[in-house]
């Protein structure tokens, strides 16, 4: 199973972004996590990272044919970006949407996620961890 994580915009300064709200680790250091519990998994994990909105559409449409399933974090781009929402509604591809923080414990804007609405299902609040369980998602929706 061909897994595509997509990390959505200023998810490139991990580490060093606000490490209160974010954790200390880099996003370098969560892509050798995930490769490794994909391993674990039996999945083929890849990772990339785009700060456009139009770049994230691009992928999703380029992940058909390609992947499995997908596993997004779109950044701050979730609360308000339908173009990617109809991307993940039109590509046929499970999306589970992942976030760092707990989106419904912060500042009223990031509550709402529009994407979250078009995707398979969303975990959010649990760092690195929150990916690593996303991983293990779209394993089950495949009922592997
Ligand atoms: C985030 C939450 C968003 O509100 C924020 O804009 C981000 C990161 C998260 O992973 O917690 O860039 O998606």
């Amino acid at each position: 199973m061909r897994v595509l994580v997509i990390h959505g915009p200023n998810l490139n300064l991990l580490g060093e972004r606000q490490p209160e709200i974010y954790g200390s680790q880099s996003l370098a250091e969560i892509d050798s996590a995930l490769a490794r519990e994909g391993r674990e998994l039996g999945l083929e994990v890849r990772c990339v990272q785009h700060n456009g909105e139009g770049h994230i559409i691009d992928a999703l449409h380029a992940a058909r044919g390609e992947y499995d399933a997908i596993v997004l974090n779109p950044g701050a781009y979730a609360h308000y970006s339908h173009a990617i929402a109809d991307a993940v509604a039109s590509i046929g591809i499970p999306v589970v949407e992942v976030h760092l923080s707990n989106i419904a414990s912060r500042e009223p804007h990031r509550r709402v996620s529009v994407t979250a609405a078009a995707c398979a299902g969303s975990i959010s609040g649990f760092g690195l961890s929150s990916y690593l369980m996303a991983l293990r998602a779209v394993r089950e929706i495949h009922g592997k």
